[in-house]
């Protein structure tokens, strides 16, 4: 009874906390319409441009879901570095960041979390191309070899996209900066040292946690620093956390 009890004001409690968001966020709204969120600076996913359900004008097909766009509970792809990967592995292949005066390793290919940013946003994937579609809103699919990405494109007509053009990097990132490349402040003396996976408060990814990725700068489910940076580029605040110059 007792564990019930508590049980109860648990539950209690976290819907509060979800009522104080959706207040928040409701607060927070701009634009007209019902729906998930209006903003595009909502420090939620839902709130933000990548709540894929407000890609229409994009010609994304609405999966009824939020995370369901990069995240799925069952069946993921293990070989991205994102938890629960609901979409395939690009497969490129990339052009690297070159120059003269790098000092650190870059890999010769896009490696970890970058291949999950990649999966949209080399627009060789289409946005609602996902591994599963959820059940919940489409009903029991048949699946074909294992995915339902063959049958999506004509079950449910899902589709490439055709207009994701604004935010789009290709496979040539010679011209974005680095990525895949080994962070080591011994090679340069211009950067601040890491611990623990970290430079301040910014990550570093893959087995050793000393990769820079596109998710070093950028949090995929926070737009309050837009673009979806980890935190505020003032005066080049979020640059000089890794750079010491
Ligand atoms: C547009 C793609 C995208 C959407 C939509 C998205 N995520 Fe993520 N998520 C990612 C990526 C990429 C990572 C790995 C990078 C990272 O850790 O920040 C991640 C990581 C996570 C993690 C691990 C966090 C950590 O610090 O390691 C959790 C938990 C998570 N997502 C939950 C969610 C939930 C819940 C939703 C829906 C409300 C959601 N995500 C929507 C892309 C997305
Ligand atoms: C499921 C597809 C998908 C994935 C995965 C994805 N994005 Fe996006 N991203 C989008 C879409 C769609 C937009 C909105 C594009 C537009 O309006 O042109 C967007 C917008 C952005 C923007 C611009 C935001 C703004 O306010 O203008 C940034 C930055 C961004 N994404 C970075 C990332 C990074 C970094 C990752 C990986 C950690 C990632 N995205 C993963 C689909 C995705
Ligand atoms: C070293 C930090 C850093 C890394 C690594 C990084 N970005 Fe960015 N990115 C930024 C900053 C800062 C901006 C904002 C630039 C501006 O405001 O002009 C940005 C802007 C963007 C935009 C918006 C561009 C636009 O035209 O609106 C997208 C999309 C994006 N990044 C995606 C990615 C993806 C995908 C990766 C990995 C392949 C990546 N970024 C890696 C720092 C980074
Ligand atoms: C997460 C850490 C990190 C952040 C944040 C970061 N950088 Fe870098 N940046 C690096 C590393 C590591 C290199 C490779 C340095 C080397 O090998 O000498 C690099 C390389 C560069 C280079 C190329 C240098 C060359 O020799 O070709 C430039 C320019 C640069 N960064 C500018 C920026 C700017 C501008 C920002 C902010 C928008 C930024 N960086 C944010 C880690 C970071």
């Amino acid at each position: 009874m007792k564990k019930t009890g508590s049980f109860l004001f648990a539950s209690f409690l976290v819907m509060c906390i979800f009522c104080g968001n959706g207040l928040f966020a409701q607060g927070g709204g701009s634009g007209p319409g019902p729906g998930p969120g209006n903003t595009i600076f909502g420090n939620k996913v839902a709130d933000t441009p990548h709540n894929l359900r407000k890609a229409r004008n994009m010609g994304v097909e609405d999966l009824g879901e939020v995370c369901v766009y990069c995240h799925t509970p069952h069946n993921n792809n293990q070989q991205i570095e994102a938890p629960l990967w609901n979409r395939e592995t690009p497969v490129g292949p990339y052009d690297m960041y070159d120059s003269p005066s790098i000092d650190m390793i870059i890999a010769g290919s896009a490696t970890g979390v970058s291949l999950a940013c990649l999966s949209c946003h080399d627009n060789t994937i289409g946005l609602d191309q996902v591994i599963n579609i959820p059940v919940s809103q489409f009903g029991q699919v048949t699946l074909q070899g294992g995915t339902i990405s063959g049958c999506a494109s004509f079950c449910h007509e899902i589709h490439h996209k055709t207009t994701f053009e604004g935010t789009v990097m290709g496979t040539d990132l010679t011209d974005d900066h680095p990525i895949s490349l080994t962070y080591d402040p011994s090679q340069d003396p211009n950067f601040h040292p890491a611990a623990n996976g970290q430079v301040g408060a910014l990550r570093l990814y893959g087995t050793n946690k000393d990769q820079v990725e596109c998710a070093s700068c950028h949090n995929p489910h926070d737009n309050s620093n837009r673009p979806f940076l980890r935190m505020s580029n003032e005066n080049s605040a979020m640059c000089l956390t890794c750079h010491d110059i």
